[in-house]
């Protein structure tokens, strides 16, 4: 972290003595008022719910410009990165900072899918859920299992187990949540197969029977690819800063990123493309584009409780990139399948056509996330709705392991350990109960 040329000035309207605070210049975007010193400079914390204010880490990692709608993982632009790369090539740049050079390239791509396979005992660990349980329940469940199949990378302080333990993970989440799936509807688990791309080995472990050969679409691997490139990254998001804080006790790799799974569940957060869906679904049974209107009324309310699922986002304040490019990838999927004509498709763009012109959601800066569409490209592909989480769960297993050894190997880490402003009772002594 390099100083800025300002420092802030903090001052205290009862006379208190004034504080100044060094402030932080990064690369690119806002800098940063160093506070770590106030506490025992002042007695006082800072108090930010919602981290709407704070950086909790440096980060060299993603880089998100939310007035414009840019992304940057390492630099790259996301728009050049799901056009010219692979999802594999974007791992590599994610967790060692620069995109792989060819054979560097072929290695890596060698490497990960020569693990992906699961020890074999997993598949009796599956046998303890219910055939209908939520498939994010079974993976927040597998993930954090792994540290008991894979003993010998759980040093989180180990350079070269964290290494391995970030190899397992992004080679064995396809087959993990693939196995969620198969699990679900009763068919037999599809063993990977590493004459197959990342993706398309992925579809054939999803949608591939012993009965017959399974074929691979190009168009459907490259979609996949693309959903797995837009989703790899997000910077401080809550699954990935619950990783951190997570892993910050020293807890294994494995172990903190089945929290990062967990949070990743929520509908505010990787849900929201699950519950976009049954929302879009829900709109359609009622009579579909005809209701956009009275919908939208209810969004509005304030007292109805309802949002517009897919839309809005705490940094985005503009149009997120990743949605341009994930309705892109809609066009050419439906084309593949014929579905042109797709009413859920209609009725998403006639609901965002509404929403970019109307008030509510223009002063708010509310834009399509990239969530709203990629429920429709994931529903085309075949992929159940509520397996729709645990595909971005796949995708941001990298995302969460390079935020975590960047964590780990930063001097300046500590174990995460927010404070409170207490509002409960003063200290008080127990009565006994007759009394009480
Ligand atoms: N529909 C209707 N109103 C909304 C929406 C929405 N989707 N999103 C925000 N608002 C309103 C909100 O009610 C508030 O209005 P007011 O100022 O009158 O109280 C204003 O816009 C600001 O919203 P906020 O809740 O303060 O913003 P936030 O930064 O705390 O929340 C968010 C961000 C993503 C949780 C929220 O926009 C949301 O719930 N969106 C729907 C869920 C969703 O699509 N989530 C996916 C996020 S992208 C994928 C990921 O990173 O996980």
């Amino acid at each position: 972290m390099k100083l800025a040329e300002n420092k802030a000035t903090l001052s205290f309207s009862n006379g208190s003595p004034s504080v100044d605070l060094p402030v932080y210049g990064g690369s690119i975007g806002p800098d940063v008022i160093d506070i770590r010193k106030l506490y025992a400079q002042t007695g006082m914390f800072t108090y930010d719910p919602g981290f709407l204010s704070t950086a909790s880490c440096q980060s060299a990692i993603t880089y998100i410009d939310g007035d414009k709608g840019e992304l940057l993982y390492r630099g790259y632009p996301i728009e050049q990165l799901a056009t010219q790369c692979d999802y594999l090539d974007t791992c590599y740049l994610l967790l060692k900072g620069d995109l792989p050079k060819e054979k560097v390239r072929k290695d890596f791509h060698k490497l990960v899918i020569n693990h992906s396979m699961v020890n074999e005992q997993m598949h009796f660990f599956m046998r303890g859920f219910r055939r209908d349980a939520h498939p994010m329940a079974v993976l927040t469940g597998l993930v954090g299992a792994l540290s008991a199949f894979y003993h010998d990378s759980t040093d989180i302080n180990n350079p070269e187990h964290r290494d391995v333990a970030a190899i397992r993970l992004i080679a064995k989440m396809p087959t993990l949540v693939a196995m969620a799936y198969k699990y679900g509807v009763g068919q037999p688990y599809m063993y990977p197969r590493n004459d197959l791309s990342y993706a398309g080995n992925f579809l054939r472990m999803m949608f591939g029977t012993p009965c017959e050969e399974y074929v691979v679409s190009p168009v459907l691997e490259r979609a996949l690819d693309r959903i797995f490139i837009l989703h790899a990254d997000h910077e401080q998001n809550a699954s990935t800063s619950t990783v951190r804080l997570c892993g910050s006790s020293g807890t294994n790799p494995f172990a903190a990123i089945a929290a990062g799974v967990a949070c990743l569940w929520g509908p505010a957060h990787g849900g929201a493309n699950e519950a976009c869906l049954n929302m879009l679904e829900d709109i359609q049974r009622q009579g579909g584009v005809a209701k956009v209107g009275q919908f939208m009324e209810q969004v509005k309310d304030k007292n109805s409780g309802v949002k517009l699922m897919g839309f809005g986002h705490r940094v985005y304040k503009n149009y997120d990139p990743r949605a341009k490019l994930m309705q892109e990838t809609c066009n050419e999927v439906l084309a593949e399948l014929g579905l042109e004509n797709d009413p859920l498709f209609k009725l998403a763009k006639e609901l965002e056509r509404i929403a970019l012109e109307d008030d509510y959601f223009v002063q708010r800066k509310l834009y399509p996330n990239v969530d709203f569409y990629s429920g429709i490209v994931q529903r085309a592909i075949g992929i159940p709705v509520n397996l729709f989480t645990g595909v971005f769960t796949l995708a941001r297993t990298v995302g969460w392991i390079a935020q975590l050894n960047e964590m780990i190997s930063d001097a300046e880490y500590k174990i995460g350990r927010p404070r409170q402003l207490y509002v409960g009772a003063n200290a008080r002594n127990v009565k006994p109960v007759s009394e009480r």
